[in-house]
């Protein structure tokens, strides 16, 4: 038992902040962004509910899947637009999925901790599910606080997720914390983010580089044999930096921190989609995610790349007995 990826969609607010936009209410300067953090503008806007509904939209349609089929919404976010009830709850209703709904709150790397965990689930038996990361870190942003305003953006992003009987494409994983380096960053409820950024710096770097490591090590698989990698998008230096140490040309990085910022739980799916908008990726490609987050957490997620329509493909050419194992749209 395994996933296949049968859909994507993004979504992210009209309103562009650009780096000369924050120069008038801040001491900084267009240089010093770009050349601390990659980061050329950021979108603002919308309601987490808002974007997350938009890009799981998005995945439906792609998918053509029927939204009551839906047996299960996965929303990472780190900024519920309310305490209670969960953000899911809203999109749930608005998108008409079937099945259940819940948040995931592991900052940056809850969509690796969606895709693990909605893997699971689909292993367990659920044959259709929405995954969607999305966030509006502008709501928890100090928009005086020159260390951290430059670097958030809004955004989201989705996956429409099918149970195959095959191995399907997620091929290894591994999720981790250090709860340890909770207060290096954080933000207190009602309050904003506070960062020691040289900190988190430094330990992003080797979280990232690790967890990929034994990701591929689980797999099999040499740093070589990665065409795409998907590294959450906090800062162009730290992606750099980890792809130097993981043996991994920076050219084979999916990067969009330079018009997005980081919009932590929407950042890999905004990469991937943008990797597979660009025609990146082929049959057969392994793309290794990577992330970290506030926590500290940590997670990263081989996947074997499908084509769409080899996947229908292989849908139709199944036996009787896995095609009883299929979703139909009767189901
Ligand atoms: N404009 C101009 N100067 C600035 C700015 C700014 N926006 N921000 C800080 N500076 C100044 C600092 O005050 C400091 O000045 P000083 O030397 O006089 O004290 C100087 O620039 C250098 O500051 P550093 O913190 O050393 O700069 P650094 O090169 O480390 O870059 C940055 C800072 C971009 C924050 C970097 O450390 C970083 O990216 N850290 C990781 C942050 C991150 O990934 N956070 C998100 C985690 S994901 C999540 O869960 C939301």
């Amino acid at each position: 038992m395994g996933m296949r990826i049968l859909g994507w969609g993004t979504a992210l607010p009209d309103k562009v902040v650009t780096n000369s936009d924050l120069e008038k209410t801040l001491d900084t300067s267009d240089e010093w962004i770009v050349e601390r953090s990659g980061i050329r503008e950021r979108r603002i806007g919308d309601s987490t509910a808002e974007l997350a509904i938009a890009a799981g939209r998005q995945a439906l349609e792609r998918a053509e899947v029927d939204p009551s089929s839906i047996d299960l919404l996965i929303l990472a976010t780190t900024t519920p637009d309310q305490t209670v009830p969960a953000t899911s709850a809203h999109v749930h209703a608005e998108l008409a999925l079937g099945g259940g709904a819940f948040d995931l709150n592991a900052a940056c790397s809850g969509f690796v901790y969606g895709l693990v965990t909605a893997n699971a689930m689909l292993e367990a038996g659920a044959r259709r599910i929405l995954l969607i990361g999305a966030e509006t870190l502008s709501r928890i942003t100090d928009w005086e606080d020159r260390n951290t305003a430059v670097l958030f953006g809004d955004g989201g992003g989705a996956l429409l997720l099918e149970r195959v009987t095959d191995e399907g494409q997620l091929l290894a994983s591994d999720l981790g914390i250090d709860g340890s380096a909770r207060d290096i960053l954080k933000s207190e409820v009602g309050g904003t983010i506070e960062m020691d950024g040289r900190e988190v710096f430094k330990r992003a770097v080797r979280a990232m580089v690790d967890s990929a490591a034994r990701t591929l090590e689980r797999a099999k698989v040499s740093p070589d044999d990665v065409k795409l990698i998907v590294p959450h998008q906090a800062n162009i230096r730290i992606i750099q930096a980890a792809c130097d140490r993981l043996g991994i040309a920076r050219e084979r990085a999916a990067i969009v921190l330079d018009r997005t910022g980081n919009t932590s739980s929407a950042s890999i799916p905004l990469a991937l989609v943008d990797a597979i908008e660009k025609g990146r990726l082929r049959e057969g490609d392994l793309v290794l995610l990577t992330g970290f987050g506030a926590g500290m957490t940590w997670g990263s997620a081989l996947l074997r790349w499908q084509e769409l329509d080899q996947s229908a493909a292989a849908t139709s050419s199944m036996s009787k007995a896995a095609k009883t194992e299929a979703v139909s749209e009767d189901d």
